[in-house]
Parts: C-alpha cells; structure tokens; sequence
C-alpha cells in the first residue's frame, strides 16, 4: 500500500511565516492535525515564546506600555527575539529533531530578517550573526511565507492591536517586501502561498508545495 505524502515530513523542520493576519496560524493547525491523522510525531512551537523563558520575553516585546516614555531600540528588539528563538531550541527543537519528529514552527529567523531587517533597519550580515549564536545547527529545511495585502490582513486582525502590530501601514509593507525579498533570494528553502484566498484554497496549495518542496 502506498504511503500517505505527509510521511516525507517526517525529521524535517518547517517554518510558517508571513505578515500578521496572514491566517497562518489556521494552516498551521491544518497541517498539523492532517500529520498526526497520518501518525507523525510533530512538535509545534510558536516565537516569540514557546517556553516559559520564552513567553516572558513575548509578553516585553509586544506591549504597548513597555513604550510609555522610551521607544524600544530595534537592536534591544532583535536581540530579545533571538534571546526567546535560543531558549526554544535549545528547550524544544533540537531535542524534537534528534527524535525524528517534524518540528512546524509559527515564525522563526525569517521573521526578524522581515521585522526588525528589511523594516527596521538592521543589517542582514547582523542578523545572521547574533542568529547563528541563538539557532547553532538547527536552521529550518523550508520557511513557507503566506503573502497577504494589507487591506485583507487588516481585516484579519484582532482589534486590540500588539506593539508590533500598532507599527503602521509602511512599516507593514516593508515587513511584506522583506519575505518576498527573502523568498526570491532562496527559492530552494522557501515556498511563498498566495494567503488572499479561503482557508481551503490555501491549504491545497500549501499541501501541493510542500510536496513539490520536500521531493525536489
Ligand atoms: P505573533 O502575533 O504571530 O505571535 O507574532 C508576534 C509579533 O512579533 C508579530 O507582529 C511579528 C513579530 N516578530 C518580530 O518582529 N520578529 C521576530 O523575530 C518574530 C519571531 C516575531
């Protein structure tokens, strides 16, 4: 008998990325529960947080009062991002990747390249540096980015905005050209899915690219 596709996840460690109110966050489920349907161990992990050092460090960078009197120095910034990204590794990504499970990742390194690079302003080279110390070996096999204009974001969110969501409308585009600008620099480890569409529409081409990704 034919083994299902979701078996060539096994071992592979894939990252969900893209603008906030992408709905990436209702693919992620998806895929997760048709993995464990298929019997995949997987490892769900979520940045900033995903441990309890982690959720604290999530609870600084997005409150809006953290910025009452100083605004938050983007170096301060990326650098907390990757004090939360080291601690989930070390805590659940390399142990989940030593034991064959697939680790699916809600953001990762690609988002700080997005967010606090192309739109904040912080060297890639720096990025990659402080990155390299925070992720060691352990660097995702495929960063799917789900692509979403602003206008159907906008209507995706949760109206109480985060201090990362209150940046803006040209910060948010910056943050949108920054994955595509990634994504067209290393097409071999990232999938782009157009996420403008229903939530079903998304997830047959989502599933279809990894297929297409993880064969290569
Ligand atoms: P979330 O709401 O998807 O959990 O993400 C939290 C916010 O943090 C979101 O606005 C994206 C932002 N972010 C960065 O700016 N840099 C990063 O490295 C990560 C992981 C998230």
């Amino acid at each position: 008998m034919s083994q299902p596709w979701t078996r060539t996840l096994a071992g592979q460690f894939i990252v969900f990325d893209g603008p906030d109110g992408s709905g990436k966050s209702t693919q992620f489920r998806m895929l997760r529960e048709l993995a464990e349907a298929d019997g995949l161990e997987v490892c769900e992990v979520r940045e900033p947080g995903g441990t309890e050092v982690g959720e604290r460090i999530r609870a600084v960078l997005l409150d809006p009062e953290v910025e009452r009197e100083h605004a938050m120095d983007v170096r301060c910034e990326m650098m907390l991002y990757m004090a939360s990204r080291a601690q989930l590794v070390a805590e659940k990504v390399r142990p989940a990747l030593g034991r064959g499970a697939l680790v699916l990742a809600d953001r990762f390194i690609s988002s700080t390249l997005a967010y606090q690079g192309t739109a904040g302003g912080v060297s890639v080279a720096d990025i990659l540096r402080v990155g390299q110390v925070a992720i060691g070996e352990c660097w995702p096999r495929l960063v799917v980015v789900f692509d979403v204009d602003q206008a159907t974001a906008a209507k995706r969110l949760n109206p109480l905005l985060d201090r990362m969501e209150q940046k803006g409308v040209e910060y948010h585009a910056r943050v949108r050209a920054g994955y595509l600008e990634q994504a067209r620099e290393d097409p071999d480890r990232y999938l782009v899915v157009d996420a403008r569409r229903d939530v079903d529409t998304v997830f047959t081409e989502l599933c279809t690219g990894l297929q297409t990704k993880l064969t290569q």
